[in-house]
This record gives structure tokens, sequence and C-alpha cells, in this order.
């Protein structure tokens, strides 16, 4: 069943096409990877999808609602949950209480909220960090109260830019495990500039370049298309590898 359909969403920033007629839709219960070299629209495309940015033209339908340019809070409640790549996580709240601010959305009462809290930070590992403040976090754990909070929305479908960004290769390591832990039960749309983790974990890599799409497929027929090769490597490396 297609959860997410986005059809020809184009968004200019001036001179600057951040995307332009793209198109693609995740079918329930895959992992789709989006990859691209910095500037390619990823982020732009992600802020559009979940409401941030209205694009210029395109539709954007989720689960046969068409949710082009609502609000953030709407897309949210609709089921659609993100992370950000500038990590967002409240510096003079606590750990409990960022991620309650997530689960607030689903539970009105604060004692079912809290509760549905500290099962999820239990999840992520930040059980014995619930007192902490935002600010005296890591940036790994961080990483996990963003994640936590979005988790704590009750979402069908989440959007992670740049999950892994940042992390050392322990810290990565154990991120992507905890991926691999609610990928049974979620739909899951990422991005991450090391290939190396984003190949074995997609079912399916969609290739952003210069805001436009340029390859869809499965991660193997991604990592050795010519074209792709090109768009990081530059055309002369294509031309002199075969
Ligand atoms: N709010 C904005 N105002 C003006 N230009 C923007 C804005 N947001 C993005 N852009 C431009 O749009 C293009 C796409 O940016 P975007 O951040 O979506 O790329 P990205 O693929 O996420 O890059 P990165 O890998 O560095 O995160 C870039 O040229 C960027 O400078
Ligand atoms: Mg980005």
């Amino acid at each position: 069943m297609v959860l997410l359909e986005v059809n020809g969403v184009t968004k200019h920033f001036g001179g600057v096409a951040a995307n332009e007629n793209v198109s693609f839709s995740v079918e329930e219960g895959e992992l789709v990877g989006i990859m691209g070299p910095n500037g390619a629209g990823k982020t732009t495309l992600f802020d559009q999808i979940t409401g941030f940015q209205a694009p210029d033209s395109g539709r954007i339908i989720f689960d046969g609602r068409d949710v082009t340019g609502k609000r953030p809070d709407r897309i949210c409640a609709a089921g659609l949950a993100r992370t950000f790549q500038i990590v967002r996580v409240f510096p003079e709240l606590t750990v409990l209480d960022n991620v309650v601010v997530g689960a607030l959305h689903r539970h009105k009462d604060v004692g079912v909220a809290q509760k549905r809290t500290y099962e999820l930070l239990e999840r992520v590992g930040l059980e014995d960090r619930s007192n902490a403040l935002g600010r005296e976090l890591p940036l790994a754990a961080r990483k996990r109260v963003q994640l936590a909070r979005a988790l704590a929305t009750e979402p069908r479908m989440l959007f992670l830019d740049e999950a892994m960004a940042g992390l050392n290769k322990k810290e990565a390591g154990a991120a992507v495990e905890l991926l691999k832990s609610f990928r049974q039960e979620i739909t899951i749309v990422m991005t991450e500039h090391v290939m190396e983790i984003l190949m074995p974990l997609s079912d399916r890599v969609i290739v952003l370049v210069e805001g436009k799409k340029l390859v869809e497929g499965q991660p193997k027929e991604v990592s050795t298309d010519k074209r792709v090769v090109a768009a990081y490597l530059g055309e002369k490396f294509v031309a002199s590898g075969e």
C-alpha cells in the first residue's frame, strides 16, 4: 500500500531550484534512503513533506489525503513525524519534558504522556538521563532525544534528516542498531551522507542532484549507476572507469 505520494514538487529560492519536479512514492513498511551531494535539495524536500515549507507547485499525498502546504502540527497529527539535520532539542527542558512535548500530541493527559515517554526513553537508551537538561547532552544523546520526541507523536512514517551526521563510528553503529529495532514498526525515509550506512539499511534509494531526482532503485543498482558515480566523483571517473 502506498503511504506517501510526492508529485512534481518544485521549490525555488530566488534563482536556486532547490527542488525541481520531484516525484516518488513510499510503500508502507519501506525504508527509503535519499542521497545526494550537499545542496542537492534533500532537506528542502523533507521540509515540504513535513509542512515546514510550502512547495511552489506539486502535491503531497499522505495516506490518501492531500497534505500539501498544511501546517507541521497538522501533518504530524496525520501521522508523519521528522527529525532535523540541525538537531532541535529544547536546551532548558529536561530530556523527559523534551519528549513529553511529542507525546502530548497524542495524549492530553500529562500522566499518560509521561508514561509513554518513559517507555520511549528506555527504548532509545536514555532512561538514566531523563532529568538531564537538553543543553547538557552530547550530540549523540540529543539525536536520540529528537528521535524519541518524533516517535512519541506515534507516527506511521518518520523522516530522518542526516540521522548519523556528526556521530563517531561507535555512536553511528549504535544509531544504526536503534534504527533497525524500529524499522519493522514504522515506515522510514532518511538521508545520510555515509553510503556504507545508508545502502545496507535501505530497501530503495533515491538520488537527488541539483534539485532533481536523478536515479531511483535498489541500493545495488544505484551504487553502480554511472550517473550517480558521475554526480559524486565527476564525469572523468566514469569515462576512465571502463
Ligand atoms: N531557506 C532557504 N533560502 C534560500 N536558499 C535555500 C534555503 N534552503 C535551502 N536553500 C538552497 O536550496 C538548495 C538545497 O538546499 P538543501 O538544504 O535542501 O540541500 P541538502 O541536500 O539538504 O544539502 P546538505 O547535504 O548540505 O544538507 C541549496 O542551494 C541551498 O542553498
Ligand atoms: Mg540537508
